[in-house]
């Protein structure tokens, strides 16, 4: 697959990024390993954020991203703001966006982040405070695009209404077990629970803005309950998934990729493995036509009924 132009930006690469997020526990020696597989696939976008194992996930990237024979603009970098574990609470305060994004650029060895989000929405957020927030880092050179992540329609109309500056990405969960976002379109009008629109139209707000969805653990039923293929209600899908890969001659994450890349909404999968071999399992779905009736049988395998 060729590399895609991402909307909003000049930014133009695989319609796959890395997430770093299980960095901080590797060696120097495995966390090049990992960047280097990326890089041979043609992935060199790479997703932080400054809680990721404390910091430690943007140090490790940069120790290992010296070992490799690749400059910084041959690679993008993007991080997320805004979640303060030790105060268990959130701050889109622009003294801590600010100081946070310094924070971010010491540990990654950069000048500046070629993208950065907000972690999760903050109630307190005023949107004028961020924007400020944006505009002296874009100002200084410090961030080039900016995004949000878990964020619904109203908090991005909130927030783009105070600033100029594009919202280009929204990082959302998002896979063959994780479709929320579909299943509400699926079963609008309906009395039943799938119908329930608890992501409230976001699919279609960032196609009609032409903001890059960013699908996060594309195999994890949800933060809690750990791999699909593991999970007992995810069998049936898990077997769907593998036989379509045997069909179409790819592995079985080539086939989770190939079934969020076939939809039109051109999104942005976050692969999270640190394993070198699986990365390159994931971009094999680059180059998979999934026809229509595949992706609606994966779909179903799921557990969910079309109406
Ligand atoms: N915005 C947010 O709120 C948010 C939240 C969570 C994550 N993220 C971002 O999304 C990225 C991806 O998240 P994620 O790591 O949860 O993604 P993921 O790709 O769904 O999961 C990766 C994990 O699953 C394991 N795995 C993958 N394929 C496997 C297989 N076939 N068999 C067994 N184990 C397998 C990996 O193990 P190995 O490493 O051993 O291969 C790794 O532990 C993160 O790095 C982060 O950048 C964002």
């Amino acid at each position: 697959m060729e590399n895609y132009h991402y909307p909003g930006t000049d930014i133009q690469t695989s319609r796959l990024a890395l997430g770093c997020m299980r960095m901080a526990g590797k060696s120097v020696a495995e966390a090049q390993a990992v960047i280097e597989a990326a890089l041979a696939v043609g992935i060199n976008y790479f997703d932080h954020a400054d809680i990721y194992g404390r910091g430690q996930s943007e140090e490790r990237f940069a120790q290992a991203f010296k070992q490799i024979d690749c400059d910084r603009d041959q690679i993008y970098l993007q991080s997320k703001v805004g979640i303060r574990p030790k105060e268990g609470m959130f701050d889109f305060s622009k003294d801590h966006i600010l100081k946070s994004v310094d924070g971010i650029l010491r540990r990654l060895e950069t000048d500046y982040l070629d993208a950065l989000l907000l972690h999760r929405p903050d109630s307190l957020m005023e949107p004028e405070e961020v924007a400020e927030a944006f505009q002296t880092l874009k100002d200084s050179g410090k961030v080039r695009y900016f995004g949000v992540s878990n964020q619904s329609v109203g908090q991005m109309k909130l927030l783009q209404a105070a600033t100029e500056i594009p919202l280009v990405f929204n990082q959302l969960q998002f896979g063959p077990a994780h479709t929320l976002m579909l299943d509400a379109g699926f079963n609008f009008n309906m009395p039943n629970d799938f119908g329930s629109n608890r992501t409230a139209d976001i699919l279609e707000y960032c196609r009609l803005h032409q903001i890059t969805i960013q699908p996060w653990s594309p195999f994890q039923v949800d933060l809690e309950q750990g791999l699909f293929m593991k999970h007992p209600d995810y069998q049936e899908l898990t077997k769907e998934i593998q036989e379509k890969a045997d069909q179409y001659q790819v592995s079985f994450e080539g086939m989770v990729m190939a079934w969020i890349l076939r939809h039109p909404a051109k999104m942005q999968p976050i692969v999270g493995t640190m394993t070198p071999e699986r990365i390159r399992h994931n971009a094999e779905g680059l180059n998979v036509d999934l026809s229509r009736q595949d992706w609606y049988e994966i779909y179903r395998a799921g557990g969910r009924p079309l109406p």
